[in-house]
């Protein structure tokens, strides 16, 4: 496994690798990995010839009050575990070489990011769209894999790819949880024991409200009302939204008609927590 530090020499393997006819799979990732960045590059592989990976903890993408600094870090078991899933090449940039004195394009939609996290983190999507548009340029993959855990994220960069003529695949890779239900996070290594425990709530919803749909409900204020009653049934949570949308355009939806993401974000204590599924009606 090679780990490659510089862009230029980045883009030189890229070029020989394409130049031979090799088929490029990417996965973005901001490290500290776990079984949910793993699946994706399990994934990956199967598209590809060579697969290249990113560890990179993406400053434009955090706000002035979030948790850059405090961002689990952990280079030296994350490439032994992307050793061991087969991972070829490592590109990890530094913050200079991303963004170097001077930088100031950025790359961004116009209406799917004034959803869901976009509106309690605005310069969120901004950050991404910029950094895996770098990174597509850096790495020029046929392919990338981005996880259905961050289901905004991933309607947004197939959106990106599609209006802006980027000649790559993209692919969603299912959310994985741990066995108890907690979907997997880099962030989740901030909870305390008995944070951990509530944290379950945001499975527990979901997992209420597809029992809910099963049983024949349609209308989203009641499960929106279970999930709100659920999460903050621990005063530790505060709920940053319950949206019950269309999973493409990220508008809420009043009565399930077809296929609805039901989205959550919290806080619990200072952690912010994610999940999601997708309810199909009867
Ligand atoms: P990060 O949070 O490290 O996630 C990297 C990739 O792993 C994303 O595609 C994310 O959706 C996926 N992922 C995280 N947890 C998962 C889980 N439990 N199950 C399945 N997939 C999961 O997302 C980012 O980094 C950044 O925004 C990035 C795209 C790298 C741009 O900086």
């Amino acid at each position: 496994m090679d780990v490659i530090g510089s862009i230029h020499e980045m883009q030189s393997l890229s070029d020989s690798l394409r130049q031979k006819g090799k088929r490029i799979a990417f996965v973005p990732t901001m490290g500290f990995l776990h079984d949910g960045h793993l699946s994706l590059m399990r994934e990956a592989k199967k598209h590809a010839d060579i697969l290249v990976t990113s560890i990179f903890v993406n400053p434009a993408q955090f706000g002035p009050n979030e948790d850059l600094d405090a961002y689990p870090r952990a280079m030296e078991s994350d490439l032994a575990k992307s050793r061991e899933v087969g991972v070829d090449v490592v590109f990890t940039p530094t913050n200079d070489q991303i963004y170097p004195e001077g930088y100031e394009t950025y790359v961004q939609l116009e209406t799917l990011p004034n959803h869901l996290c976009g509106l309690s983190r605005p310069v969120f999507f901004k950050g991404i769209t910029t950094v895996v548009t770098k990174l597509f340029n850096i790495i020029k993959p046929h392919v990338a894999v981005f996880g259905e855990k961050d289901f905004q994220q991933l309607a947004i960069i197939r959106r990106m790819v599609k209006d802006l003529n980027m000649d790559i695949e993209i692919i969603g890779g299912a959310l994985v949880r741990e066995a108890d239900g907690l979907a997997m996070s880099s962030r989740n290594a901030y909870l305390s024991e008995e944070e951990r425990t509530e944290g379950l709530r945001l499975s527990q919803s979901l997992a209420k409200a597809r029992a809910m749909v099963a049983g024949g409900e349609t209308d989203t204020s009641a499960i929106r009302a279970m999930a709100e009653a659920h999460l903050t049934g621990c005063p530790a949570i505060s709920v940053d939204y319950i949206s019950l949308c269309d999973p493409e355009t990220l508008d809420e939806t009043a009565t399930i008609t077809g296929p609805t993401l039901m989205a959550l974000a919290v806080m619990l204590g200072k952690t912010r927590l994610i999940d999601n599924t997708v309810l199909v009606p009867q």
